[in-house]
């Protein structure tokens, strides 16, 4: 796709020294990226940013490679090359073309954003303040939103907002252009769900791929706060659980948990129960070898009833929690003995220890998103 015509200077170089000049313009910083080199013939034309002073060009190809040949020409902006350069530039000619002044608008656009699937998620506060606000009340306003949205790469756009304070940690995006549906596949597992009912957690994509990783053949798993399946489905696919018990009380969450389990293949595998878990996991007593509590800013509300849900033999739990970084030896040590107590106090026979912490995340400058892997033991009578 063609995405504009721009004038720019150009360094022509012999072919067989091309990959040299590359490396040379690079490194002096005069290489735009958002331009194809272009060739002609058995030479290779770098786009450059400026003209450099010829007594630089010198010094820098000589004894290397010939004096590049420079001539301005127009060419073609390429959005898939850097897509900031690109949203930049799509701005900055919607903006152009419509005798609006650009530069602090432009500084202002992010430089991060969030991907799921063809949704791209700005930040939150991207395109706040006085300055946006004329363009916000621009009739022609969608042509920029679906522009930006395909300079990043995307056909949707939407900008990011804080998780809700509810009980489904709701997402509270606001739509921009195109819609929140969303479908992707992360680490060979494919999710489909609705990114304005749902929310998705990017910066757990290591404790996916750890929880994926464990070789659950022939386990039974509960999982308390399934979501869309962030941990039920790659225990299914990778990790190759007999059984998911998948506890949500989200119908939206519910609808991206089953449409993705399809996709995967692995519905057969997959018990959802709807509703509160504090019900479903009543009717799950001493059925599992693990639980996964995946819920933040703590699950401990199922700690009792995902004790009493583990089997005879014993087996494990994850528990997730945030934890202040400095605090996390004697949360540690609190949670085990907390898990003891409602384990004697149901007079499981076992006791359970921790066998490792995984951090995630940082959740705010001082609170680290931790994941505690407790196993059960037998203690010997000898
Ligand atoms: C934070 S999300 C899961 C996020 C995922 N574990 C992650 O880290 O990306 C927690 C899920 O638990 C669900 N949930 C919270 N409390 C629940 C309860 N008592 N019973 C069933 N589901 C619950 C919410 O609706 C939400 O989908």
């Amino acid at each position: 796709m063609s995405y504009g015509q721009v004038s720019t200077w150009l360094a022509w170089v012999p072919k067989e020294n091309a990959e040299l000049a590359h490396r040379v313009f690079k490194t002096n910083g005069w290489l735009r990226s958002d331009v194809h080199p272009l060739t002609k013939s058995n030479l290779v034309g770098f786009p450059l940013l400026h003209n450099p002073p010829q007594e630089a060009l010198e010094r820098t190809c000589k004894g290397r490679f010939p004096l590049p040949q420079m001539n301005i020409q127009e060419v073609t902006v390429h959005p898939s090359i850097v897509p900031h350069a690109s949203m930049r530039h799509a701005v900055g000619m919607w903006l152009k073309d419509r005798n609006i002044v650009t530069n602090e608008l432009l500084d202002s656009l992010p430089a991060k954003w969030e991907r799921l699937g063809e949704l791209i998620l700005l930040p939150y506060g991207t395109f706040d303040g006085t300055e946006w606000n004329e363009v916000k009340s621009h009739a022609e306003l969608p042509t920029l939103w679906h522009q930006i949205a395909e300079s990043l790469g995307g056909t949707s756009l939407a900008l990011q907002a804080p998780i809700a304070n509810d009980g489904y940690r709701s997402p509270q995006i606001e739509l921009l252009h195109g819609t929140t549906e969303v479908r992707f596949t992360d680490h060979n597992v494919a999710y489909a769900f609705d990114a304005g009912q749902v929310m998705w957690s990017s910066g757990n994509v290591t404790e996916r791929r750890r929880i994926g990783a464990l070789d659950l053949t022939g386990e039974v798993v509960i999982d308390a706060y399934a979501g869309v399946g962030y941990y039920t489905l790659p225990m299914l696919v990778h990790g190759k659980a007999a059984c998911v018990h998948a506890c949500e009380w989200n119908p939206a969450s519910i609808e991206g948990l089953r449409t993705s389990a399809a996709l995967n293949g692995v519905e057969s595998r997959l018990k959802v129960h709807d509703g509160d878990n504090a019900a479903s996991m009543a009717t799950l007593l001493g059925v599992a070898n693990r639980v996964h509590l995946g819920l933040l800013p703590s699950s401990e509300p199922a700690w009792e009833a995902a004790i009493r849900c583990l089997n005879d033999e014993g087996g494990w739990l994850h528990v997730h929690m945030n934890v202040e970084e400095k605090a996390i030896d004697d949360w540690v040590k609190a949670t085990v003995n907390s898990l003891n107590l409602i384990a004697s106090e149901w007079q499981r026979p076992w006791r359970l220890q921790p066998h490792h912490l995984e951090r995630v995340k940082w959740f705010s400058p001082r609170v680290r998103h931790v994941v505690l892997d407790v196993q059960t033991v037998v203690d010997s009578m000898n």
